[in-house]
């Protein structure tokens, strides 16, 4: 187990609590979304505006084959990778898979003020978390470890994230 992913829904904490975890262990970190910006030399909300959500999993997909050649890295992904079950297997080739996990509330709390997600930009944006977790709710749960995040600070969830790598590699 060299690596760790963080699977879960947009505004759960996998970024900050991936970098943390990833400064601790000494570590690597990588954003699937920055890697997708960084190859394509667009931002997520273009690549989605001028191309749709279909292209857009088509690059994160090869995003995640070529995450099968790290070590020691912690790997943050977008919020919707894991709906793909070839992702997920790919990813639990070489990391422990750790879903961050929050209610519907707890996360549209976090993102409101934020613009830059696509997935978000309707009319009810709280009812379409709502509906989005409920269908990745299932590829969630396939998780090595899930970690409630609503009620724990960035810290906390850190430390729950490392205890589950620590447990994995014993
Ligand atoms: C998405 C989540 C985003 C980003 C894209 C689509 C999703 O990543 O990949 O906007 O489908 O849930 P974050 O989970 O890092 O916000």
């Amino acid at each position: 187990m060299q690596n760790i992913a963080l699977i879960g829904f947009m505004g759960t904490g996998k970024s900050s609590v991936g970098r943390l975890a990833a400064e601790s262990l000494q570590f690597e970190f990588v954003d699937t979304d920055d890697l997708i910006e960084a190859q394509s030399g667009r931002t997520i909300e273009d690549i989605f505006k001028q191309q749709g959500e279909a292209a857009f999993r088509q690059l994160e997909k090869q995003v995640v084959e070529n995450l099968s050649q790290r070590q020691k890295t912690v790997i943050a992904t977008g919020g919707g990778l894991v709906a793909d079950p070839a992702n997920l297997a790919s990813l639990k080739t070489h990391a422990l898979v750790v879903c961050l996990w929050a209610s519907p509330e707890t996360i549209w709390e976090r993102v409101q003020t934020q613009t830059h997600r696509p997935l978000l930009q309707t009319a009810d944006p709280l009812g379409k978390i709502r509906e989005l977790l409920a269908l990745r709710d299932p590829h969630y749960r396939q998780a090595d470890a899930l970690i409630q995040t609503g009620q724990r600070s960035a810290k906390e969830v850190v430390q729950q994230v490392l205890h589950q790598f620590q447990i994995a590699r014993e």
